[in-house]
């Protein structure tokens, strides 16, 4: 089946809003939100206009808006927004999405808190939404529901519904059975997502995983090599749709004047021969501790680098308002003032950190300077930082430290993949990467470029699209 009529509206389905908007009235200001969905659907919304529907996480003042042009400045898509009661956003939010479902997907298994009054919560917000799809729902829209917080959406729009065309995509790793057989409600969630026409994940290895369950759990028939899960009156397919980064976007954006004068700026002032960087939001997934840790052993093991290499950490701040995420940034606070104090010297600091967003242009100036990225999650959906990094080294000097447990590894095979669980490992591979010669690390670089820049996020999202 072709890919979905330009004109055929879609309506996206997601817990995060894009923006979050705040302001009077008259003068709403809107302010996008972190994370990889958000980072992809915005742009492709813009592109194609339509109409998402989120949680409208807008702080009391603007409680009453419901439906707002975005983005503000230059309107290109409509947001309904989905207002959440304190009650609901601490069951389905903070409770079973990010303490249950969260730590689950990511392998967490002993941060998990499984929690029935939680689970109730988590299924009335997911039929608010559903409500919220069903209102605005016209024959021949497609609804492109997203991530783990909404899965059982698509079976209450499909009770309502039948003929509806629902694509679902989960944003995060899917588990191996081992894993996901414990939690609580494994059925009712299957079942919730099984009422899409086409189930998206990032990876062969999840929808693999995804198919096993199904399989297991609910003792259905699937036929894996296909990918599609057979129901009484209709079939689901199961597929990998790995996204991308808008890398044309960026390699542009890269080789500005203006990102090549912050580069040169940017050296300068940190006074780096050799510069590390990682890109995070905080979370403890991405491996943050381990990844300190690592640029200890380096800084150890490598004393001729003392006072020429930086080790710069940027991190996102995010779900602040979940307890355990507070608690993990005081450790990185802590842990980075112990091995600054450690080996710093005067006029040399080795690890830099800002606890911020970057702007684009200042992002992207930030991985041009880099001569390695250190992108070593524990267990990561997709990572798109990986990409991202890629994408904005025209000159194909940069090196990709990759862990083998973002889903990112399945095509980046020229990374240098480790183990970010071994810090040993991840500082020996930090050494080779700083040492590589030049025609390899272009010759690594460009096939990852050439592999960024055909799989990108329009064609992520034609691919997805076009399976229905
Ligand atoms: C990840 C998830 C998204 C989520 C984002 C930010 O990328 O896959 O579903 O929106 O993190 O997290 P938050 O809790 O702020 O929505």
């Amino acid at each position: 089946m072709p890919a979905p009529p330009k004109d055929q509206r879609l309506i996206v389905v997601s817990s995060r809003a894009p923006y979050s908007v705040r302001g009077a009235p008259t003068e709403l200001k809107a302010e996008r939100a972190v994370g990889g969905l958000v980072a992809g659907l915005d742009p492709i919304m813009q592109e194609r206009g339509g109409l998402w529907i989120a949680w409208g996480d807008t702080g009391g003042d603007r409680r009453g808006l419901r439906r707002v042009e975005v983005p503000i400045e230059a309107p290109r898509y409509a947001l309904r927004l989905v207002h959440l009661t304190d009650k609901e956003v601490s069951g389905f939010y903070s409770g079973l999405s990010n303490n249950a479902l969260w730590p689950l997907a990511h392998y967490f298994i002993g941060r998990c808190k499984f929690s029935t009054e939680e689970w109730e919560t988590f299924l009335q917000v997911n039929q608010k939404i559903a409500r919220a799809v069903l209102d605005e729902y016209r024959p021949g829209d497609v609804i492109w529901v997203h991530d783990y917080q909404l899965a059982l959406v698509p079976h209450m729009i499909r009770t309502r519904r039948k003929r509806a065309r629902i694509l679902f995509f989960w944003h995060v790793p899917f588990p191996a059975r081992e894993v996901f057989a414990v939690f609580p409600w494994r059925a009712e969630l299957l079942l919730g997502l099984l009422d899409s026409n086409v189930i998206g994940f990032h990876t062969v290895e999840y929808a693999r995983n995804f198919l096993q369950c199904v399989n297991k759990v609910l003792g259905l028939k699937v036929l894996r090599k296909k990918g599609t899960v057979r129901l009484e009156d209709r079939r689901v397919k199961v597929r990998a749709f790995p996204m991308g980064v808008d890398a044309e976007a960026l390699a542009q954006l890269a080789d500005s004047a203006e990102v090549k004068q912050h580069v040169r700026e940017l050296r300068r002032q940190l006074r780096a021969r050799h510069l590390a960087l990682a890109v995070d939001r905080l979370d403890y997934t991405k491996g943050v501790l381990e990844r300190l840790e690592a640029i200890e052993v380096f800084l150890e093991q490598n004393p001729a680098y003392h006072e020429r290499f930086v080790f710069l950490q940027v991190m996102v701040p995010s779900r602040t308002r979940v307890g355990e995420y507070r608690r993990m940034k005081e450790d990185i606070d802590r842990s980075i003032g112990r091995i600054n104090g450690r080996f710093s010297r005067s006029g040399w600091v080795p690890i830099h950190y800002y606890f911020r967003m970057l702007a684009l242009p200042s992002l992207a100036a930030h991985y041009r300077a880099a001569d390695v990225a250190l992108v070593t999650p524990l267990r990561d959906g997709m990572n798109l930082v990986a990409k991202e990094y890629v994408a904005c080294h025209p000159e194909e000097r940069g090196v990709l430290v990759l862990s083998e447990f973002a889903g990112a590894v399945e095509e980046m095979s020229d990374a240098l993949v480790v183990n970010p669980y071994n810090p040993q490992e991840v500082a020996k591979t930090l050494a080779a990467a700083l040492e590589m010669p030049l025609p390899e690390k272009r010759r690594r670089m460009r096939r990852m470029r050439e592999l960024v820049a055909a799989h990108d996020l329009r064609h992520w999202a034609q691919a997805c699209l076009s399976s229905m």
